[in-house]
């Protein structure tokens, strides 16, 4: 073979491994609305940026009459590229090739960019669509999942790992996407479970689809599995890049600021009438966040799932943050068992990747109940507590309306090493609102009153009396608890002003192993 022969071999093996488990595979998988595994690393990345590792791999099996069947890649496309000109490392499973099932080289592939991504402190990106283990490579499968989850572990906190689900992930396969930071499931087409329909009705009897069991808007607004639901894998490849544009390459680093043309002094007057005269009418918190961020953006996280509490990425004057806000028209914008976790691990999040973060405050309290507390809202509200206490960010926290009880000290008070805590004039910070004050107060006074006029008039007198002194910001602001109590026009200004106050802000931890945070 002189050197041409040698490079039209080279040419010839690269056009065999593009072309996966072959053209039939690859237009099922069209068939079924997919793309395959490297349409989506085309996707997703910048134009001509994508270097493949291990094209020429292939699986060592010789069971089941594997070793006749050898496709080069072994069903999984890794390497890295750039996204906005940053580095990324990728791997996309390849439904072609056995399913997209994981074997032993599969999973070596794998932990190959997952090892490198670490050492380069770059970001992971996997696209799962996989019949998971490769049943003919038994034990080996399960080795290489348990490899792989190994890294995710390490990785979290150091790089940021995302996670597009276009397709199938069952069984133990769906731990690996769990342990990372940002879950993104295409619509239709892709599913996740621990169990599926058919081993489900066997067990338990329970009939059910594999879309009402795992689908996109099952895990987006049940389980709260997956951050983001996206209507088709197009929308899903966006979702990621602009979620990257807001985080480090890693923990060591800041996350990219960029030049800003929204007036940082930018005042809105809407907002001095956002929030209604009745204490009982809600309102959208969403409003308030796109007239604050930057251009009005905002990238918000599990937008269909505890939607009591809003979560997401925004600019201020450039500076990526995490926002997070109780929502009045949802439950009253009270803290129950999924708000808590919800917030509670983006707060980490953002804590892990150096984003500050933002909070604005309008909580009645925690949900009261059995459900509630037989569901262990003490350990779930607990683990808020705890990662707005453990974070060493900048902390700068808005009190708009309500902010009542232990919700108070949860939601970044100053108490919890918040650092710049604005209140609104509109602000009510007090044990607990005015109803349930007087019932503790006056409950036997009250029931002495027999004409029910007479006690409905004592009623109310008791809680405006409770209103005036309590309902307020000045009780809090007098102890410092509140640094200024703030116009609602001019908050843009202020937290702009805050962020570029708190950009050198150095805290710490005591030195530990790890916390005990309730899980
Ligand atoms: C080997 C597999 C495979 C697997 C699919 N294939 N899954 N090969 N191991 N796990 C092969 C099929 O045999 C078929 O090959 C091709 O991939 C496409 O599969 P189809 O069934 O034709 O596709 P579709 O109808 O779209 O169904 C997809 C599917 C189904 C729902 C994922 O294939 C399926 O149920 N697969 C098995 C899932 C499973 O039980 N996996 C093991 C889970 S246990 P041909 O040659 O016919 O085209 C597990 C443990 C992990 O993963 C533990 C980690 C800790």
């Amino acid at each position: 073979m002189n050197h041409q022969d040698r490079i039209r071999r080279l040419v010839g093996m690269r056009a065999e491994a593009r072309l996966g488990g072959g053209q039939k595979k690859i237009e099922s998988q069209h068939e079924k609305g997919k793309y395959t595994a490297r349409e989506r690393i085309e996707m997703i990345l910048d134009e001509g940026s994508f270097e493949e590792y291990d094209m020429f791999v292939t699986h060592r099996s010789h069971d089941f009459g594997l070793e006749k069947q050898q496709y080069l890649s072994d069903g999984v496309i890794t390497g890295h590229g750039t996204i906005d000109g940053r580095i990324v490392y990728i791997f996309s499973q390849d439904f072609t090739v056995f399913g997209g099932s994981l074997s032993e080289t599969f999973a070596q592939k794998v932990c190959k960019v997952m090892d490198q991504a670490m050492k380069v402190g770059a970001p992971l990106i996997g696209i799962n669509d996989s019949g998971g283990a490769r049943i003919q490579e038994g034990v080996k499968s399960l080795a290489g999942y348990a490899e792989i989850f190994q890294r995710n572990i390490m990785a979290s906190g150091v790089i940021p790992q995302i996670s597009a689900i276009f397709g199938p992930c069952a069984g133990g396969a769906v731990y690996s996407p769990a342990l990372t930071d940002v879950v993104v499931m295409s619509e239709k087409t892709s599913y996740m479970f621990v169990t599926g329909p058919r081993v489900t009705k066997t067990v338990t009897g329970e009939e059910i689809s594999n879309e009402d069991l795992g689908g996109a808007e099952i895990h987006s607004s049940r389980s709260g599995v997956a951050h983001f639901r996206a209507g088709n894998e197009e929308e899903g490849c966006l979702l990621i890049r602009k979620v990257l544009q807001y985080l480090p390459q890693n923990n060591l680093e800041d996350p990219p600021v960029i030049e800003c043309d929204d007036p940082i002094d930018r005042l809105d007057d809407r907002l001095n009438e956002i929030i209604p005269e009745n204490p009982h009418e809600p309102y959208d918190v969403k409003e308030i966040i796109y007239s604050l961020a930057d251009h009005g953006e905002f990238l918000e996280f599990h937008r269909y799932w505890a939607r009591n509490i809003v979560i997401g990425l925004a600019r201020f004057n450039g500076i990526p943050c995490g926002i997070v806000a109780n929502q009045p028209q949802f439950l009253a914008g009270v803290l129950d068992i999924n708000a808590s976790r919800k917030a509670a691990r983006f707060v980490r999040f953002c804590d892990a990747f150096n984003l500050p973060v933002v909070t604005f405050v309008d909580v009645p309290g925690f949900l009261p109940g059995s459900a509630q507390e037989y569901g262990g809202i003490i350990l779930h509200g607990a683990k808020l507590l705890f990662a707005y206490g453990e974070a060493t960010v900048p902390k700068v926290t808005v009190t708009l309306r309500k902010s009542y009880g232990g919700a108070h000290d949860v939601m970044g008070s100053k108490h919890l090493r918040g650092d710049i805590n604005y209140a609104w004039p509109t602000a009510e910070i007090a044990v607990m609102g005015p109803k349930g004050a007087i019932e503790v107060l006056e409950g036997k006074r009250i029931a002495e009153i027999s004409d029910p006029e007479e006690r409905q008039k004592y009623i109310a007198a008791r809680e405006q009396e409770y209103r005036e002194k309590f309902a307020n910001p000045y009780e809090a602001a007098r102890y410092g608890y509140i640094d200024d109590v703030i116009e609602p026009r001019n908050t843009r200004f202020r937290i702009i002003r805050a962020l570029q106050t708190l950009s050198t802000k150095k805290d710490t931890n005591p030195p530990k192993k790890h916390g005990n945070i309730p899980l």
